[in-house]
């Protein structure tokens, strides 16, 4: 990593810093990859290659991108992300296309998590941005397999940190990176944050220092057994299958309620 002023913040004062700048999920990286002097980074789930381009167009500092991602239809990943062959193909050349520019920084790496990863060196990569498979199998693979490749000081954050498991409703697999990082971040001994946006960090450390650090005062409970109640899978399937009648329902329990 290069000396920056940052480098000398506490992480919590180094992320708060970058909350405060920031007003997408992208700047937010942007900050941080900047402010941290990241050199070495990769991206898990590339897709079209948008955040990467993003990334890479602001961060000078930046001398290796790997961009990790299988580019094909994958059977048993039911996410609405998943595509046919033909178009992630397609897929595959928007994302060369736009990080064109920075062809000599950028490290295609063609294939799932676990297919590919150690073509990467233990303890490379300043940060790592998870955004690939985000079910509980996908996110357990993710951040076992990438964290030896960071290095002590590093970062590994991600995205789709949601709140309720159900992000793509109830027709899709649930979404588990939000609690299953935490539970991650206890059993390595390290400091994780809850970043806006939906986004997480964590700073790998020597192993004693697990907290769970909520930087936007939103995620009261970091168990599961609430989400998946019978009343609330119930609401779920009735908000899905007759949204104009649960409207209907809602306004007027509103009314009676004033
Ligand atoms: C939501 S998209 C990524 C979006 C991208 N990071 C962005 O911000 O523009 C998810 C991607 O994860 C990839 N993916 C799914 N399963 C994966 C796995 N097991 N290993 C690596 N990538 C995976 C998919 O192919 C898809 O392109």
């Amino acid at each position: 990593m290069a000396a920056t002023a940052g480098q000398s913040d506490s992480p919590q004062a180094l992320l708060t810093a970058c909350i405060s700048k920031a007003q997408s999920r992208e700047q937010l990286w942007v900050e941080l990859t900047q402010s941290a002097g990241v050199q070495r980074m990769a991206e898990i789930g590339v897709y079209r290659g948008d955040f990467a381009a993003h990334i890479l167009q602001r961060c000078q500092g930046l001398t290796a991108y790997y961009m990790i991602d299988p580019w094909r239809h994958l059977a048993g990943w039911n996410k609405p992300a998943n595509q046919d062959d033909a178009v992630f193909e397609e897929f595959l050349r928007e994302a060369e296309k736009k990080t064109d520019f920075a062809a000599g920084k950028r490290v295609i790496l063609r294939g799932k998590t676990t297919e590919v990863v150690d073509q990467i060196p233990d303890g490379e990569l300043d940060l790592a941005y998870i955004d690939g498979d985000h079910t509980l199998k996908g996110i357990a693979i993710d951040l076992q397999r990438l964290y030896p490749k960071v290095r002590t000081g590093g970062f590994l954050g991600g995205d789709d940190f949601t709140r309720s498991v159900w992000q793509h409703g109830a027709a899709f697999e649930p979404t588990l990176v939000f609690p299953y990082a935490v539970y991650f971040a206890e059993a390595v001994g390290a400091t994780i944050y809850a970043l806006p946006y939906s986004q997480f960090c964590l700073q790998k450390g020597d192993g004693s220092q697990f907290a769970f650090v909520d930087l936007t005062g939103e995620y009261d409970d970091l168990g599961l057994r609430n989400q998946f109640t019978p009343e609330k899978l119930l609401k779920l399937t009735l908000w899905e299958r007759f949204p104009r009648l649960m409207r209907i329902v809602r306004k007027t329990r509103d009314v009676r309620l004033r």
